[in-house]
């Protein structure tokens, strides 16, 4: 007997995980219920998307939405908002909330919070400490929770393991693989003397340089070589960690940014003042050549927003006073697909990055491939579409973006979650169904 699915799309172009294929999909209770060439009669609705291609949902593995306690910069409910509106099906979010997620009544209180009200499916990190070192493994294992976190340099918010004894600590009791922001603590507070008077954001690179990155990569590798763990390095800013970490890929997998791949140091503050300040900084075209030299070469693993948004008002004070952190999850998709149409990558790879990369080193189960029995988490994407990224168009509640009046080629134009289509070209469809993601530990 036919089954009888619930939507089937038809004519598109499937990015399926031995390529891209023209092929049918149907979907049955919030998953992928066949792929192929499907007898569509039976089906409650059909979409005919040919010319288009199917994506498995884009998973962005690197957000802070600011909930609880930063309410004023993003909340679980607009950040995911902006994420759906940007063909973004799952997020991973990051600890250093107020108070920072670093127990389990921290975690659960997110979950409560996303519960109804989350328009992607979601999970979260847990921020290590030095007072929570030694009871990772336990942490890492609450149901979704994606991971740990550790910052080496401070950033946003208080977290911060900044000394090799306590990062010891917390990698020998890490079993699951742990998200890193390498900068080194000691270099950055030694510098911060020679240019707290300047007030030029331009100074930004030069305070966190690329020294500090790199010092920090190479500690943090042999910490965890020491320990046996496994690591994620986030948001990669130097094109000699990325030399480095190529053979290292036992130890450690690598996320870059779309900003670090697309705007370069000095024209991004010229142009940009402080909303192009983020840590670790945007650097010069030599170390853009260097990440995409990573991405060519597979030593990059992911593609994650870092989404870090912050108030112009914030924005607007003198550096250094000024936050560090730029909105990213509306226009993760549209800039890196604008990059597939200028050929410096494939849609196959891209897929990768920032579908079943993140789904893979996390263990996500059932995310991040079409696969039949899979989570039907899709993103349709016109690849032909051009468009101008505004402002005005930002749902984030920061309501900018660094790509203010840029011209992009291909655009997410319907986004699907657990089987229910959420977006479609441009406008939220309904109510907020995203579910809590869950790990293989
Ligand atoms: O620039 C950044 N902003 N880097 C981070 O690591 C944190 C983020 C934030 O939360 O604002």
């Amino acid at each position: 007997m036919e089954k009888n699915y619930d939507l089937i799309f038809t004519g598109g172009y499937l990015s399926l995980p031995n390529g891209n294929k023209k092929a049918d999909l149907a979907i049955k209770d919030g998953k992928i219920s066949a792929i192929g060439n499907i007898n569509f009669s039976h089906a409650k609705k059909n979409i005919d998307i040919s010319g288009l291609n199917l994506l498995p949902g884009v998973i962005d593995s690197q957000v802070h939405f600011r909930e609880p306690g930063l309410e004023h910069k993003e909340t679980l409910s607009t950040g995911t908002k902006a994420a759906l509106l940007g063909g973004v099906t799952s997020i991973f979010e990051m600890p250093n909330t107020s108070p920072s997620t670093t127990n389990e009544s921290a975690l659960n209180d997110k979950l409560l919070r996303a519960k109804d009200n989350s328009w992607t499916n979601y999970a979260f990190f847990i921020g290590a400490t030095p007072d929570n070192a030694s009871s990772l493994n336990e942490l890492e294992k609450l149901t979704s929770c994606v991971g740990v976190k550790i910052f080496m340099g401070s950033s946003t918010g208080k977290l911060l393991v900044p000394d090799d004894e306590s990062l010891s600590k917390a990698l020998y009791s890490c079993n699951r693989r742990v998200a890193i922001h390498s900068e080194d603590q000691e270099r950055l507070e030694e510098r911060f003397e020679q240019f707290k008077n300047t007030k030029n954001v331009s100074d930004h690179p030069n305070w966190r340089d690329k020294e500090t990155a790199i010092i920090s990569t190479k500690r943090i590798l042999e910490i965890a070589k020491k320990n046996n763990a496994q690591l994620h390095i986030l948001h990669i800013s130097t094109a000699e960690e990325m030399a480095l970490l190529k053979d290292k890929k036992n130890i450690a997998t690598v996320e870059v940014t779309p900003q670090h791949l697309t705007l370069y140091s000095p024209d991004c503050y010229n142009r940009l003042g402080t909303l192009a300040q983020m840590n670790p900084p945007i650097r010069e075209l030599y170390h853009q050549k260097g990440l995409w030299k990573g991405i060519t070469d597979r030593t990059v693993d992911v593609i994650g927003s870092d989404h870090a948004p912050h108030t112009l008002e914030e924005k607007e004070n003198v550096w250094p006073n000024s936050p560090s952190g730029m909105p990213g999850v509306q226009t993760l998709l549209p800039i890196m697909l604008n990059h597939v149409n200028n050929k410096k990558l494939s849609l196959d790879h891209l897929v990768e990055l920032i579908s079943s990369n993140p789904a893979r080193i996390y263990n996500a189960k059932n995310k991040g491939n079409i696969i039949e029995g899979y989570d039907a988490d899709l993103t349709l994407v016109d690849m032909d579409k051009s468009f101008v990224i505004k402002n005005e168009d930002i749902v984030s509640k920061c309501q900018w973006t660094p790509y203010d009046n840029m011209n992009v080629k291909g655009c997410p134009i319907m986004t699907i979650i657990n089987g229910e289509i959420k977006m479609r070209d441009g406008k939220i469809l309904g109510s907020p169904n995203g579910k809590a993601i869950f790990f293989d530990n």
